[in-house]
């Protein structure tokens, strides 16, 4: 029987210990034995995506495993198909698993309802990405050299999540994720962005004001904008929240010990960042691409029990 993951809650604690430990391993080694060859995947993608897709389909081949893409657009989703139904198609085709991605919140959860197949959530509406927190929690737990096998891995760790935290699925999973360690979690947006702190956890909390919200914290997490998401009047202007949110070299420096600025991509160049960002060393977006590539292949042979 196969696992599914919806949430980073379906991991805590042991499946993160187990993931975090299996993608170490395939970071470290140049050779990835073909652990899933027979398994067929199937990436049922109802938004859009470039890093989820890829990592979750390149995992499943190098694993020696298959994987199948099904877009809205594409597939018979665009004739009126429900997708109650062609999960079952899916199943009945002989697919071992489905990574979806949807902008409907609790879309993964509804599929998980519905079938046997292991479900495996590539990003939720505003919900949850789990997979995406999980990879950014093991690279944090590597650069602070905390073991997440510990209840209390992050004690003494402050994280700050920065931007449009309430349409930010990455933020709900990573800020549940870092609180269940028992981290400090501080959300920094403006009123329009934010979320209520205690829906995460006792160490969340929430500030209107950057200044106060990155001073002290050890990683900064920005998010991206969403402006697909974001209603009129949500937010008064790109120039205001530039000036007050962005994060630029001079904020950067004035926050104190900040080691690790994140971003979980696409970054939206000169708004929620600048680009000399880009070039400090404490900028991490692309490994967090690669721990996310591990990741991904880690969870697969987690969800099939193979790990
Ligand atoms: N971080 C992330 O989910 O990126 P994509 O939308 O490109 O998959």
């Amino acid at each position: 029987m196969a696992r599914s993951l919806v949430s980073v809650l379906d991991v805590v604690p042991t499946g993160l210990v187990e993931i975090a430990g299996r993608a170490g391993e395939l970071l470290r080694s140049d050779r990835v034995l073909p652990t899933l060859t027979g398994l067929q995947f199937a990436g049922l993608f109802l938004e859009a995506s470039t890093r989820t897709r890829l990592a979750f389909e390149s995992a499943a081949k190098r694993l020696g495993a298959g994987f199948s893409l099904v877009e809205q657009k594409s597939s018979s989703i665009s004739k009126g198909e429900s997708f109650r139904d062609t999960l079952e198609t899916i199943r009945a085709t002989g697919f071992d698993a489905v990574i979806i991605r949807s902008p409907w919140s609790g879309l993964p959860l509804q599929l998980r309802s519905w079938s046997d197949l292991a479900i495996v959530n590539g990003g939720d509406g505003s919900r949850e990405h789990p997979t995406q927190a999980i990879g950014d929690v093991i690279l944090m737990a590597s650069h602070f050299k905390r073991d997440l096998a510990l209840r209390d891995a992050f004690d003494g760790l402050a994280v700050a999540i920065v931007g449009d935290v309430k349409h930010s699925r990455v933020a709900r999973s990573l800020a549940t994720l870092v609180d269940r360690l028992r981290g400090e979690v501080r959300l920094v947006g403006p009123p329009g962005m934010l979320a209520d702190p205690r829906a995460f956890g006792p160490r969340v909390s929430a500030t209107e004001d950057m200044a106060s919200g990155v001073a002290g914290v050890d990683a900064v997490y920005m998010l991206r904008v969403q402006r697909e998401r974001l209603a009129q009047g949500e937010w008064a202007s790109l120039n205001s929240y530039q000036e007050r949110y962005q994060l630029n070299r001079e904020r950067l420096a004035e926050s104190g010990g900040v080691q690790l600025v994140m971003h979980p991509g696409p970054v939206n160049r000169g708004v929620e960042l600048t680009d000399e960002i880009f070039a400090d060393h404490r900028f991490v977006a692309p490994r967090q691409v690669e721990v996310g590539a591990a990741t991904r292949m880690a969870v697969l042979e987690w969800i099939t029990e193979r790990l």
